[in-house]
C-alpha cells in the first residue's frame, strides 16, 4: 500500500473539548488532540473534520468513500453514537473501515450512553482512554491495513 490517509471525524459538541466537562473529557482541545495525532504518526496523512450537524458528517463519509484516497476513518460520533440510525446506515454504506472511538468509557456512564447503535457496523471500537483513544484507533486501523 502507498501512503496511508486517514479522516478523523468528530461529531456534535466535540468542538467544545477543553472547556466542556473537563472532569469527563479532559483539558485538551480538539485542536490539541489533532495536532498530537499528526506529531505521533508522521508517516500518515490526516484530514480532520468536525461538525455539529449529522448530515454534514454523513456527507463527509460519502466524500471520503468516493474520493478513493482514504484508507479509513476514525470516528467520534459524540451523542449520535447512541441514537443515529442515519449515521449507522451511512457507515454500512461505505466500504472503507470506520473505527469508533470515545474519550470516556461509555459503558461506565449513564444507561443511555451504554448503547451504541454504530458499533455493529464499525470495524473496531475504542472507548475510555481519553485522547489516547484516537491514537489507539489509528494503531488498530494500521494493523487492519497491515501497515507498520
Ligand atoms: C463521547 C461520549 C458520548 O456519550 C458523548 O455524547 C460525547 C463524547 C466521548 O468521546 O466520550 O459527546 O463520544
Amino acid at each position: 500500500m502507498d501512503s496511508v490517509s486517514i479522516l478523523v471525524l468528530n461529531g456534535p459538541n466535540l468542538s467544545r473539548l477543553g472547556k466542556r466537562e473537563p472532569e469527563v473529557y479532559g483539558s485538551r482541545s480538539l485542536e490539541d488532540i489533532n495536532k498530537e495525532l499528526v506529531d505521533a504518526f508522521p508517516g500518515i496523512s490526516f484530514d480532520f473534520f468536525q461538525s455539529e450537524e449529522e448530515g454534514e458528517l454523513l456527507e463527509k463519509l460519502f466524500h471520503c468513500e468516493d474520493d478513493g484516497g482514504y484508507s479509513g476513518v476514525i470516528l467520534n460520533a459524540g451523542a449520535l453514537t447512541h441514537y443515529s440510525i442515519a449515521l449507522r446506515d451511512a457507515i454500512s454504506a461505505v466500504s472503507i473501515p470506520v473505527i469508533e472511538v470515545h474519550l470516556s468509557n461509555i459503558y461506565a456512564r449513564e444507561e443511555f450512553r451504554r448503547k451504541s447503535v454504530i458499533s455493529e457496523v464499525c470495524s473496531g471500537v475504542i472507548t475510555g482512554f481519553g485522547p489516547n483513544s484516537y491514537h489507539l484507533g489509528v494503531r488498530g486501523l494500521m494493523g487492519m491495513l497491515e501497515v507498520s
